[in-house]
């Protein structure tokens, strides 16, 4: 079969079966692309579709605005998805471009968080240019299709490259990325209900072209102390990597009494046993801050879950 026949099959599929309705796909406004790429690197689609993404939208409605406002509104904003680094690119890249995106991969890829991927996306997403897209659905569906064993990325993407559509590449890019999603998944991948399934070089073998890197975690124990005065908490602001610039509640170290108690938080590679203390004496620069303040403060999901812990312990 040929490339273009391929190609039609691809995008006849991708027509009937794409995800169309997600909102950042239906918009040309290059800091709604990107602000949906940004989030999405990270945090399940239904969840930046649904939660965040509209969210931020609504607070921060262009990119000018977003980088005239505090760190910490953006932080704030941003509370609870994670990898608060990419908020604190975003609104650099807010101001160092004072709202308005470049429209080429060079000088994208010049600002901070914006690597390949990112600004392949909005190039491809956004401006229609006819450039490839590898994300790692993408690099698997490619990696089947032409039964690439063992290769690098950058061979994928010299192989996504010859096979980009030039009359549709940014359907074709989010076809390729809706197959690997719905289609060509990693385990027992649907070959039956494939567009390309003719000219396949690895469909007999698909389970080869998956990457089964096991994960690797870090488990640690953290000890936070809780100090409440005057209906207010102390917390302070975070300088280690994990939450950086983020409030959070004073380490302390492992007391022998006090325990208001224990438990388990998933946070990136980190599995963390969180252990918190009642604690009267503070020593150090905090923030205190009342219930209404702790809602809207740029606060993590796992100290709003310590928050809830010791609120039950009637704290
Ligand atoms: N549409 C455009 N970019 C996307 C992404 N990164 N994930 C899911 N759908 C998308």
């Amino acid at each position: 079969m040929n490339t273009q026949t391929s190609h039609k099959n691809l995008l006849s599929w991708y027509d009937k079966h794409g995800r169309h309705q997600l909102p950042w796909r239906n918009t040309d406004d290059l800091y709604h692309i990107y602000l949906s790429e940004i989030m999405l690197q990270q945090t399940q689609v239904n969840r930046v579709r649904d939660e965040y993404y509209p969210q931020f939208l609504q607070r921060f409605s262009t990119l000018k605005s977003l980088g005239e406002s505090p760190l910490d509104d953006v932080l704030s904003m941003w509370s609870g998805l994670g990898y608060y680094r990419r908020a604190k690119n975003l609104h650099k890249t807010a101001q160092l471009t004072q709202g308005i995106l470049p429209t080429t991969l060079k000088e994208l890829k010049k600002l901070p968080g914006i690597g390949q991927y990112t600004a392949s996306a909005i190039c491809s997403f956004g401006l229609h240019q006819a450039v490839t897209v590898v994300d790692t659905n993408i690099s698997r569906v490619i990696k089947r299709y032409f039964a690439l064993l063992d290769v690098s990325e950058k061979v994928v993407s010299e192989y996504a490259k010859g096979f980009l559509n030039t009359h549709n590449p940014r359907d074709h890019n989010l076809a390729l990325m809706d197959l690997g999603s719905l289609v060509c998944v990693p385990k027992n991948p649907k070959c039956d209900e494939c567009p390309l399934f003719d000219s396949c070089q690895g469909k007999d073998e698909a389970q080869l072209y998956t990457k089964t890197k096991k994960k690797e975690y870090i488990s640690m124990e953290l000890f936070f102390g809780v100090c409440i005065k005057d209906g207010k908490i102390a917390l302070h602001l975070s300088d280690d990597n994990m939450y950086k610039d983020m409030l959070v509640l004073p380490k302390v170290e492992p007391l022998e009494e006090n325990l208001l108690g224990s438990f388990k938080h998933a946070y990136t590679k980190y599995r963390l046993d969180v252990h918190i203390y009642s604690i009267d004496e503070l020593d150090g620069e905090f923030v205190w801050l009342c219930a209404e303040e702790f809602e809207n403060a740029p606060i993590s999901s796992l100290t709003r879950k310590a928050q809830k812990f010791f609120h039950k312990k009637g704290l």
